[in-house]
């Protein structure tokens, strides 16, 4: 509980809201197709003539009541049918980087889903073209930098995963890393060992969605069989105190998604999540948004409604942003430049 005289009154609000729209920080966990706003899923689908079984906008805002994981997928995959030209893409990366650039993001590694679309019959480069084509833009005209990683959907078989693996040939040198994403129960990581290994050998970074919904068992194979460099949420690591020591032993980064868990019942209330927790055990925590346009809130929004659930301190909001590089897939001389940046922001702003 937080006292009267402790509470920040609204002028330390805005000043918490300034600081941490100020602060430099990257963002590492993101689905594009998850930034799809119900206006330009109108938007799209009217440019597209694809019919949509919503009246409204506010009909589809009223649809985002999601008890658990699937009952978001299920809404999500419909959404993104919308998109059908590479210049869909591009308007959607670009819509993006304009919100996360207004809220003080340096630099974005992005997910994409490609099944989603080849499955409908799209070829593999009107996704992947249209989002390098508005990483590029975003990079020369808002300052942000960016780095795609492609995600197999966990619900498919590894053939697919294989197959996907096999259409990104042209692309990897503009890929940064592969990742695994959608149905987390029932899909261990340990089912992709093998495509997670060839995309290891064709030199690509690794990261892995593990310990959302399932269970600490798959944040260890995530770590063990697939040898990620990163785990996406690894909310219930903290179950196991000997995976927790691993994880901080090992320095590895979880890209955590505090209004995510709230939307989709990993919390039951922000003032319950374990963010401060897992700072507190030396864990490397970082927020970010997830699927912004159906969880309520870009990545300032995350980090402002944190900060105010958990009394986060302007030392543990600097530590967020620090990780937020640290466990970036930049070079260490970039990495550099922004933890320095920090360095002297915070020295200005205390
Ligand atoms: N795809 C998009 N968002 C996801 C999430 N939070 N978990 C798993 N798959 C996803
Ligand atoms: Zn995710």
């Amino acid at each position: 509980m937080t006292t009267a005289a402790c509470r920040p009154d609204s002028r330390g609000m805005d000043n918490l809201a300034e600081f941490i729209r100020g602060l430099p920080k990257a963002e590492l966990h993101l689905h594009i197709e998850g930034s799809l706003e119900p206006e330009q899923m109108f938007e799209f689908a009217r440019r597209n003539r694809v019919s949509l079984p919503f009246a409204s906008v506010e009909a589809v805002r009223e649809a985002y009541a999601f008890s658990n994981l699937q009952d978001f997928l299920d809404i999500y995959y419909q959404g993104a049918g919308v998109l059908r030209t590479e210049q869909d893409f591009h308007d959607l990366a670009m819509a993006y980087f304009r919100r996360v650039a207004a809220d003080g993001a340096r630099h974005v590694e992005l997910f994409f889903d490609p099944q989603t679309h080849t499955d409908r019959g799209l070829p593999f480069s009107v996704a992947a073209g249209g989002l390098l084509s508005g990483m590029a833009e975003a990079e020369q005209t808002l300052g942000v930098t960016s780095k795609l990683i492609l995600c197999f959907l966990r619900h498919l078989p590894e053939e697919a995963a294989f197959a996907t693996l096999k259409a990104a040939e042209p692309y990897l040198d503009r890929i940064v890393a592969v990742g695994l994403d959608s149905s987390e129960v029932g899909h261990p990581p340990s089912k992709f060992a093998r495509v997670f290994k060839a995309a290891r050998e064709r030199g690509l970074k690794l990261v892995a969605h593990a310990g959302e919904e399932g269970p600490p068992a798959y944040v260890w194979e995530a770590l063990d069989v697939l040898q990620v460099d990163r785990i996406d949420h690894g909310n219930r690591a903290l179950e196991d105190p000997a995976l927790v020591k691993r994880l901080t032993a090992e320095g590895m980064t979880l890209t955590v998604c505090p209004l995510s868990n709230l939307k989709l019942c990993v919390v039951d209330d922000l003032r319950a999540h374990p963010l401060k927790h897992m700072l507190a055990l030396g864990l490397r925590a970082t927020v970010n948004s997830d699927d912004p346009a159906y969880f309520g809130g870009y990545l300032a929004k995350n980090w402002f409604a944190t900060a105010v659930a958990l009394g986060l301190t302007r030392e543990e909001l600097a530590t967020l942003a620090r990780n937020s590089f640290t466990g970036s897939f930049l070079t260490p001389t970039e990495t550099q430049a922004h933890l320095a940046a920090i360095d002297a922001y915070v020295v200005t702003e205390s």
